[in-house]
């Protein structure tokens, strides 16, 4: 039996470069994951939990459940150490701000296959042989169950900013406070932000909506509000008319892509020349189109997610200080529960790191809905992807369509 391993990136690596990011916290993936499963078309499931190895035959309960396997490659890295780099893409020279290259001149670190954006392309490509009705390149179930669950998780890791960054490593080495916390500004953005925003979720979100679409999919969990609020106010209230465009991927235009050939040998050029590892990459289509996806997302890393006063004195200091906290805040339900937990604190001024709970901050990223929409994006993605892999529509054998599909509420 080939493992998923050997058709991912065909050789093994060594154990030594474990990467620092972690990924989006449990809640992000979970979120992703649910918003997703509220737009599959029926017919998915069928096909797809078989493979997932799920079945229901409670009325009430979906017959399966995007939201628990959506975690399970944050879990199983650990044991799984050579699909670690395959969370992210570490762009290398994208910033200042003004320029904000996506990638910079030099490229992207580490080597060829092994990043989110290829990751995507490639479980995808593999689906799609697994689902196809010509002879599949393999037949192994137990790999069809990984990719899907690769899948799901690298859709949710590519709609967070910092995970197609490598500057500073994601932001996991730029310390800073977060009320009374002291974290890093990764970790705020995988988690603490989030666990922010379900906190502060309106009441009225606690009660159901009158849309059993959404309701038969949520399962009590502390985020069902969060969700409620993200369909309601986002996907079905300010972003109801660009929904359809964050599906679309641009047709290939023969002009740019003799510029990115170009610019590419130019980079490989360099790169011999200079020893580094940069790697061009090649994961788009007219279809599916992760890069494409990926660039307003990494947008964001200039134009919100790095505070400039961390380019200034005195916090200059707090960045590149501390390279040991890697995979923290993988209990994200215990760091939310104790938020709901403790009581109101003043946080206090820390002298070193810089404060990012504030209006300034936390407050501009809240309001404008900034993590919401990533959530939205990668739910709604994940559930075009996974309907044109595995939705079979009767009288209409095209449901591969050259454009992704997903089931409106
Ligand atoms: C996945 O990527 C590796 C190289 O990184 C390649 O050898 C392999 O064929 C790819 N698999 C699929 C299904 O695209
Ligand atoms: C799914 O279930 C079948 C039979 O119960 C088992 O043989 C298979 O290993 C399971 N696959 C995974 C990935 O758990
Ligand atoms: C919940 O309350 C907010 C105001 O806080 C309002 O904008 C929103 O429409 C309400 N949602 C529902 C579902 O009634």
């Amino acid at each position: 039996m080939r493992d998923l391993k050997s058709i991912l990136i065909g050789v093994a690596i060594p154990l030594a470069a474990i990467p620092s990011a972690s990924a989006w916290g449990f809640v992000g993936h979970e979120v992703v994951a649910t918003i997703a499963q509220i737009h599959l078309h029926p017919s998915v499931f069928p096909n797809m939990c078989t493979a997932l190895n799920f079945t229901s035959t409670d009325p009430d309960v979906p017959l399966c459940h995007l939201a628990p396997p959506a975690t399970w490659a944050d879990r199983a890295r650990f044991k799984m150490r050579w699909s670690a780099p395959m969370h992210y893409i570490g762009a290398v020279g994208d910033y200042p701000r003004q320029t904000c290259q996506f990638p910079g001149d030099h490229g992207w670190v580490g080597r060829k296959g092994y990043n989110v954006l290829e990751a995507i392309r490639n479980v995808t490509t593999l689906l799609e042989d697994w689902t196809a009705d010509s002879v599949p390149s393999f037949t192994d179930d137990d790999t069809a169950n990984e990719a899907i669950k690769f899948l799901i998780h690298f859709l949710g890791d590519m709609h967070m900013p910092l995970h197609l960054t490598d500057r500073d490593r994601g932001g996991n080495s730029d310390k800073v406070m977060f009320g009374n916390k002291e974290s890093n500004l990764h970790s705020v953005w995988d988690s603490l932000l989030i666990n922010k925003a379900v906190r502060v979720t309106p009441r009225n979100y606690s009660r159901p909506l009158p849309i059993p679409q959404i309701e038969f999919n949520l399962r009590g969990t502390i985020y069902d509000s969060y969700v409620r609020r993200i369909m309601w106010e986002g996907i079905m209230g300010q972003w109801k008319d660009e929904v359809e465009s964050w599906l679309t991927c641009p047709p290939p235009s023969p002009a740019k892509d003799l510029d990115w050939s170009w610019g590419q040998s130019i980079l490989s050029v360099w790169n011999q020349l200079s020893g580094k590892e940069g790697i061009s990459i090649d994961t788009d289509d007219e279809t599916i189109c992760p890069y494409h996806w990926a660039k307003p997302v990494h947008a964001l890393n200039c134009e919100i997610v790095w505070p400039a006063a961390l380019d200034e004195p005195p916090y200059t200091h707090a960045r590149l200080s501390d390279d040991t906290d890697d995979c923290h805040d993988h209990d994200d339900f215990a760091l939310l529960e104790d938020d709901f937990a403790s009581k109101p604190r003043t946080p206090k001024p820390h002298p070193k790191y810089l404060q990012l709970d504030t209006p300034e901050y936390a407050g501009a990223v809240e309001k404008e809905f900034v993590i919401e929409k990533l959530l939205a994006q990668g739910g709604i993605r994940l559930a075009g992807v996974l309907n044109y892999l595995f939705a079979s529509v009767e009288g209409q054998s095209d449901i591969r369509a050259s454009k992704l599909r997903i089931v409106t509420v």
